[in-house]
């Protein structure tokens, strides 16, 4: 038996794969576009979910968590139409893949393969993502915490970042002396780098739209509240000298990048990034979102037990005084990437021509229903307008929109793509000498 016959292949499939699956936001993600699908999309759609992780234990793990939750929602279904879990179960495909975001060599492998093995692909979810940080001021939070709650439970300073964090080393050891190699910022890696390459090996399959049906394959980019402007250092895009918030910068280039993918100034970049020499009929461009989980209790952050539990109750009390941010559960937290990936190809153009382009966040009201709602971005505003101005879920750094900064953020954008095209090509030419690169044709 080929082990293309494992590879679920439905019609009028729609693929999405996810980064990071395995936990957080990512399992979020999954149970949620699972419920989402089976309740919007019309019956003789079948949803292909590739899930992604490091190793095979944490992805049949995976499996098993999201198969369970099939058979929920079915039994849930059954209750009120009876007979209808065969129907549903055979809408919902499930495939795992390995993905090491960390290791170049991984990012290409799994390309190669998904190019090999799927006919195309919807949407890719850049979840996966590390925070780099090594522990709390605790002092500062507790202060943080008693003079502004929601504050400190959105926009925390507290944090303590990992400092000149570099991934471990791409190439191999030759003779037993390692190869000599640039260092690699390993939160920028993690978050931004791995996922930028990847979206790159995947645009063919992403491209895969005929322009008559009017839908882009999707890249989600997934950002934070946390993308300070003043963290992002032009000279030290990766953050390795940054001292105190590598995690931050890797949210703001994500920002920056994904918002001015679509500008004029950034289009000679973005058209080598997304590799379309042959547009014909059969293809459409891509196009990037940026989005946001809000504040959701996973692991990203780690702590002793009990301090997990008082971390939720905290967010819990800001939401409850008045923070929109805090969506708090796995899946409430998926609501925007979720939305994103489902939403139709003309609900997301009619949006963005009336309000521009936006970085989409997950967010709730005091009761806990979710929503998606347009985050401010430095520079950019809500929608690029100037203008524009609303008083809700600003960060403490939040200054109107001004033409200057508009214009400077736009030239941020475009020497931040033309950096990363770059580091891409020089990196690609790396693996290359050192005969270890994965050929995708
Ligand atoms: N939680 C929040 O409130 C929050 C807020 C803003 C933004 N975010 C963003 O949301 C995303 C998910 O975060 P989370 O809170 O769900 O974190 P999480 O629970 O720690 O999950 C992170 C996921 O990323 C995977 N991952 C980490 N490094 C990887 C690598 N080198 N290669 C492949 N996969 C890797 C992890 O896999 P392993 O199990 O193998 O480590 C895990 O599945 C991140 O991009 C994060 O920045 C989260």
């Amino acid at each position: 038996m080929s082990y293309l016959e494992d590879i679920p292949q439905p019609e009028n499939g729609y693929y999405v794969l996810v980064t990071g699956s395995n936990s957080g936001l990512g399992l979020g993600i999954c149970t949620r576009i699972i419920d989402e699908f089976l309740q919007t999309r019309p019956q003789i759609e079948s949803l292909v979910l590739i899930i992604t992780t490091r190793d095979k234990k944490k992805g049949d793990a995976t499996i098993e968590t999201v198969e369970a939750h099939l058979r929920k929602v079915c039994r849930q279904h059954e209750r009120t139409l009876p007979g209808v879990t065969q129907l549903l179960q055979g809408r919902i495909h499930f495939r795992q893949e390995r993905l090491d975001l960390l290791s170049l060599v991984s990012v290409q492998k799994l390309s190669k393969k998904l190019r090999e093995t799927t006919p195309k692909l919807d949407v890719v979810i850049c979840n996966a993502g590390i925070g780099g940080w090594t522990g709390l001021n605790w002092p500062l939070a507790v202060w943080s915490f008693l003079r502004r709650w929601r504050m400190a439970a959105s926009w925390p300073t507290y944090k303590i970042s990992g400092k000149g964090w570099v991934a471990r080393p791409q190439l191999p050891a030759k003779d037993g002396q390692p190869h000599e190699e640039p260092a690699l910022g390993e939160v920028f890696c993690a978050n931004f780098f791995g996922h930028y390459l990847l979206g790159h090996y995947l645009a063919p399959l992403l491209a895969r739209h005929p322009r008559s049906q009017g839908t882009r394959g999707r890249l989600i980019w997934t950002s934070s509240l946390e993308a300070y402007a003043h963290t992002l250092n032009i000279n030290d895009l990766q953050g390795i000298t940054s001292e105190d918030a590598a995690y931050e910068s890797s949210k703001r280039l994500t920002d920056v990048m994904g918002i001015t993918s679509r500008l004029p100034a950034t289009s000679n970049a973005v058209d080598q990034y997304l590799d379309l020499p042959d547009q014909s009929a059969d293809t459409t461009k891509p196009l990037i979102y940026v989005t946001h989980p809000g504040i959701t209790a996973t692991t990203i952050f780690t702590l002793p037990l009990i301090l997990e539990y008082a971390m939720v109750i905290a967010f819990y009390v800001a939401r409850w005084l008045g923070s929109q941010w805090h969506p708090i559960t796995l899946e409430k937290g998926a609501v925007a990437m979720v939305w994103l990936a489902l939403a139709k190809q003309s609900t997301l153009d009619t949006m963005e021509e009336k309000e521009g382009v936006g970085k989409w966040g997950s967010a709730t009201d005091f009761w806990g229903q979710e929503r998606v709602e347009r985050t401010e971005v430095s520079g950019w505003g809500w929608g690029g307008r100037l203008g524009e101005y609303k008083r809700k879920g600003r960060d403490p750094f939040a200054k109107d929109l001004t033409k200057e900064e508009r214009e400077k953020f736009e030239e941020t954008g475009k020497r931040c793509w033309e950096e990363m095209e770059a580091l891409r090509c020089e990196w690609e030419d790396r693996l290359r000498q050192a005969g270890i690169a994965v050929e995708m044709e």
